[in-house]
């Protein structure tokens, strides 16, 4: 009976807040519905993707940034952290720290903190742990025979999402927001030698795991990864891909953003959504739809992989995935400045060995359309038995790099696009 009651009173309430989520924010016209995807370590004084977040949400002295740190072990401390830089250094108008993680998820139904939710105008989704953030908001309360009903605090933020509230989020707060399986952990070579799993095991702490239910589904169609070049994320990328596409919730494609670095994402959920690249890094496009996996191996190998990686000002219509490169960038076929490409004996190394370096997977791609004489380069994983290599051509229709130079290989800010990608490994 009380549960009849609730599903009674809530579906009603659902009725109602329909209507209200018709209305749009003044800023829907403009860009319909927007995401800002960081990919974590967003430096404090980074002001052009705050300010993107803040411009997003409306402007400053009007943006009102309701803030999730749900996926920090100390939500309050993180709350306090981001409410201060939006509100003193960013100027919004106001911030509202959400009450809810897992130990709070009762306010997932509490009508005031529903209300307060409804009077925002963007959401920042803070760092962490992407799995406490499925578990503390969940989309929909199950019953008996499967019925559902979708939570409140939840609903209302996908509300607004459609009605114009900017979905921002670092890290964590990115990689939570696909509906296509989420990511929740693990390394690049544990990932290609061991494969995908639904569940953590304690004696294998870098396996790759993900959630097959996928996250938030504020973004359709892409597996999300962040903190992507910095960690060497590319193999697990792309393993994952590999292993799940053909389930409910799999895909094709996935996004690594890198750290510092934004993807913005404007007219989401229609066919002219379009992602542009901000921020001090690049986004990595990995496209598996191709791809061949020969089964008959003794471990992993995967052929016909395309890659992309975007950089400051790069566009990608996300439906048909054409790219536009900034026009602060010129072609470099024809301008290479080196003869030869570069190969690494760590190509999941990320830039642990040379911080203020290209990563060395970037590195590496990089160089090969860098070079005069060389349209293929390799690189292998610091690990071994097995040790997998890593090779990429350029020899393929489409394939082209494009750079904005600066003082130095390391500095040039370089995109490339329709690189081949093959992984094996050495017998
Ligand atoms: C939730 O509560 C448990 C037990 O008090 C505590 O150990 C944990 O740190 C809390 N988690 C968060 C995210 O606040
Ligand atoms: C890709 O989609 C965009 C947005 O709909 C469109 O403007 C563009 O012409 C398309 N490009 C190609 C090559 O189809
Ligand atoms: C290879 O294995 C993958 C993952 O288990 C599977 O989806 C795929 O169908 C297999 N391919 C062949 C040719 O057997």
């Amino acid at each position: 009976m009380a549960v009849l009651c609730l599903l009674l009173s809530l579906s009603v309430a659902h009725a109602l807040l329909l209507d209200v989520d018709q209305v749009k924010l003044p800023q829907y016209h403009t860009y319909g519905k927007r995401l800002v995807l960081a990919g974590g370590h967003l430096d404090e004084n980074n002001n052009e993707i705050y300010n993107t977040i803040v411009k997003l949400a409306g402007g400053e002295n009007y943006a009102k940034i309701g803030i999730v740190t749900a996926g920090s072990a100390d939500p309050a401390d993180s709350c306090n952290y981001y409410s201060d830089l939006f509100l003193h250094r960013y100027k919004a108008q106001s911030v509202y720290c959400i009450p809810i993680d897992v130990n709070h998820t009762s306010n997932n139904f509490n009508d005031d903190v529903v209300d307060k939710i409804k009077q925002q105008t963007g959401f920042f989704f803070g760092g962490g742990d992407q799995q406490r953030i499925i578990d503390s908001l969940p989309l929909f309360q199950y019953y008996v025979l499967l019925a559902h009903i979708s939570v409140p605090a939840m609903r209302e933020i996908t509300g607004l999402f459609d009605a114009g509230a900017v979905i921002a989020g670092s890290s964590t707060g990115t990689a939570c927001q696909s509906s296509a399986v989420m990511i929740r952990g693990g390394m690049s070579w544990d990932a290609l030698r061991y494969g995908a799993f639904k569940s953590e095991n304690k004696d294998h702490p870098d396996d790759l795991i993900y959630n097959n239910n996928g996250g938030l589904r504020m973004l359709h169609g892409f597996i999300l990864d962040t903190h992507f070049s910095q960690r060497g994320r590319e193999g697990r990328l792309i393993r994952l891909l590999s292993d799940t596409r053909h389930l409910y919730n799999g895909v094709d494609w996935g996004i690594g953003v890198d750290e510092n670095t934004a993807l913005v994402i404007r007219h989401a959920g229609t066919s002219q959504a379009e992602g542009e690249i901000i921020g001090e890094n690049g986004v990595f496009f990995a496209d598996v739809s191709n791809s061949h996996v020969d089964n008959s191996t003794k471990y992993f190998n995967i052929d016909n992989v395309m890659v992309h990686y975007l950089t400051h000002g790069d566009k990608i219509f996300l439906q048909n995935k054409t790219i536009k490169f900034s026009r602060t960038k010129t072609q470099m076929k024809g301008h290479e400045n080196y003869d030869h490409a570069l190969t690494t004996q760590d190509i999941f190394g990320g830039n642990r060995r040379h911080p203020t370096q290209k990563s060395e997977f970037t590195r590496v791609a990089t160089s090969i359309f860098d070079s005069r004489l060389e349209t293929s380069s390799y690189g292998d994983t610091y690990e071994n038995n097995p040790r997998f290599r890593v090779t990429m051509s350029r020899a393929v229709a489409g394939a082209e790099g494009f750079v904005e130079r600066k003082h130095s290989f390391h500095t040039d800010i370089t995109s490339y696009r329709n690189l081949y990608v093959k992984i094996d490994f050495s017998p």
